[in-house]
């Protein structure tokens, strides 16, 4: 059987409209998924993961991100919403070692590994990490919004092998921005931390 598109004059027989039909089908169904979703009904997904040495079962909207777990499941609120896009830097906390925007990761993907933040940075006894204590010793920050996110990246930076130098470690911290421009300071104490990290 033959059909005339009344817009096209085309003929089309019926077996050519089953897939634009199914096509819009599948549409349909999708959007009325993503209607359900929007609304919340999504399926609740349990996560296990080491958070700073501790486990951590939660169970979570899979949509949820490694920040908002942190920050709205866990109240661990060091790391820090910026721009929530991936920009900024404020987020940064160590996955495995290494670091990593937690407001680009989704937590379902930590599931089984281990996240450091900020809050488990120092020791046990409480005592300063060496490039926390740096921070403070060169006055490496203004406000301190950006600093959680600079020093675990600072962290990570001289774990890499990237602070040689003061144009190697601007390279290498340059997607950590800090609005107060306390970049010099910044520089400075990644430059003293990096030998004392090496030490211990
Ligand atoms: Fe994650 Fe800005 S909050 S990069
Ligand atoms: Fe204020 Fe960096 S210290 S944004």
């Amino acid at each position: 059987m033959t059909t005339r598109n009344m817009n096209t004059g085309f003929e089309i027989g019926r077996g050519a409209l089953v897939g634009p039909i199914a096509a819009i089908e599948a549409t349909t169904l999708d959007e009325s998924a993503a209607t359900r979703a929007a609304g919340g009904e999504t399926e609740r997904i349990d996560v296990t993961l080491a958070v700073n040495g501790q486990m951590r079962s939660l169970t979570i909207d899979p949509r949820t991100s490694l920040l908002d777990l942190l920050r709205e499941h866990l109240a661990l609120t060091g790391a820090k919403k910026g721009c929530d896009h991936g920009q900024c830097g404020a987020c940064t906390v160590h996955l495995d070692g290494r670091r990593v925007l937690s407001c680009l990761s989704l937590a379902v993907q930590t599931d089984e590994h281990a996240v450091t933040t900020i809050e488990g940075l120092s020791g046990s006894d409480g005592e300063l990490h060496p490039m926390q204590q740096a921070f403070i010793d060169h006055d490496a920050l203004q406000c301190g919004y950006c600093t959680p996110g600079q020093i675990m990246a600072a962290v990570a930076c001289v774990e890499e092998g990237h602070a040689s130098s003061a144009e190697q470690i601007r390279e290498y911290m340059s997607g950590n921005i800090c609005r107060c421009g306390a970049y010099v300071g910044i520089v400075a104490a990644i430059q003293d931390a990096a030998p004392k990290m090496r030490r211990t």
